[in-house]
């Protein structure tokens, strides 16, 4: 089969459509043959070497796709061959045909296209994950949400909508806050020119927000800790502003009981994987279908196009998912 494959691990121009050995399924997967495929971070860093897949994963890049079924499984029931779907993958989604746990998938909902639906699954798996498992949402409570116009942000502003949090204040450069505003979000703060805590401190009438998503890790810590509410939850899901942190005063983590939570969602067990779809669409089906839910795609681009599609991630210029349509 073709696959995007990579010469050397470093800049986006070392990848290159290649031949690959068509994956063979287990009993209790499909194969899918993919239309469509997004881009994530992580596949940026893969392509440098600095995030391995998990063991047993494909080599390929791509964690999520949309295709159609085309051989299942021998104990494979509730699926069968032509049907439309999706889903999150621990690798492989750059190629032509993908294998996936049968449970792993997510119907493409009525009317969409495949472009639409690999847009799913790994922004709402991981935003549900995030607000509903981990940070515990409740309705009424006040959230904030960093990097807000990114994939992950922007499911995790209308979910927080859908959840019925009160307040939801995102970060995001200036150029993104209309469309923040557009998917939900009340205030939108421009972390260039503007102090997080102090905007946030001051909407909330100092009391601060009960729930944080956080991409940035070190040089947010701080002024996240400040701008948590008492009994606040912060789920951090990535590190892009650094790891490390210097001068941290912890006392604000006693005093108001905060909880400091991280995640991947590559390296969960498949238990894990196939429970969260499940809780997701449960959800956020009858909403994709009314619209409430929607992903947002910045762009489409042809797979032959897939370094210049890196490039675009890598300058910062995607607001929402960026598509690779496979063909
Ligand atoms: N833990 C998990 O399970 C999990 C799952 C999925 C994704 N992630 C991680 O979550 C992050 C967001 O993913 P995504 O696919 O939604 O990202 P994305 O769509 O590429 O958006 C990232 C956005 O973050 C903003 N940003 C703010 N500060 C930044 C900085 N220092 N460096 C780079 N970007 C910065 C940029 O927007 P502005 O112009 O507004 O600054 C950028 O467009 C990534 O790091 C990804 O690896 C984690």
């Amino acid at each position: 089969m073709k696959a995007v494959l990579i010469r050397n691990f470093g800049e986006p121009e070392e990848m290159y459509l290649g031949e690959h050995p068509k994956p063979t399924i287990a009993s209790d997967e499909v194969l899918v043959k993919v239309k469509a495929t997004a881009l994530n971070r992580a596949d940026t860093l893969q392509r440098r070497g600095k995030y391995p897949p998990p063991p047993g994963a494909s080599s390929i890049l791509g964690l999520e796709m949309s295709g159609v079924i085309e051989a299942l499984g021998a104990e494979v029931t509730d699926w069968k061959i032509g049907d439309q779907v999706c889903g999150l993958l621990a690798g492989g989604g750059y190629a032509e045909y993908v294998t996936i746990h049968s449970q792993c998938l997510i119907a493409v909902p009525e009317g969409w296209s495949f472009e639409k639906a690999a847009a799913i699954p790994e922004v709402f798996l991981t935003a549900f994950q995030a607000l509903n498992y981990l940070a515990k949402i409740k309705k009424g409570e006040r959230i904030l949400i960093h990097a807000g116009a990114s994939g992950v942000g922007t499911a995790a502003i209308q979910l927080a909508k859908s959840f019925g949090a009160s307040q939801i204040i995102v970060t995001a450069s200036a150029g993104k806050h209309k469309l923040c505003k557009q998917l939900g979000a009340d205030i939108a703060i421009d972390y260039r020119t503007q102090n997080f805590e102090e905007e946030v401190l001051q909407v909330t009438d100092n009391q601060g927000v009960d729930v944080i998503i956080d991409f940035l890790a070190a040089p947010y810590f701080q002024k996240n800790i400040n701008s948590l509410a008492t009994d606040g939850r912060m789920v951090m899901l990535a590190l892009m502003g650094g790891f490390q942190v210097e001068n941290l005063v912890l006392a604000k983590i006693l005093i108001k009981r905060l909880h400091i939570m991280g995640s991947t969602l590559r390296a969960r067990s498949l238990e894990y994987k196939i429970n969260l779809t499940r809780d997701l669409m449960e959800f956020a089906m009858p909403r994709f279908e009314s619209g409430e839910l929607q992903p947002v795609i910045d762009s489409v681009f042809d797979w032959t196009e897939v370094v210049a599609a890196h490039q675009y991630m890598e300058a910062n210029k995607n607001k929402g998912k960026i598509i690779l349509k496979v063909s």
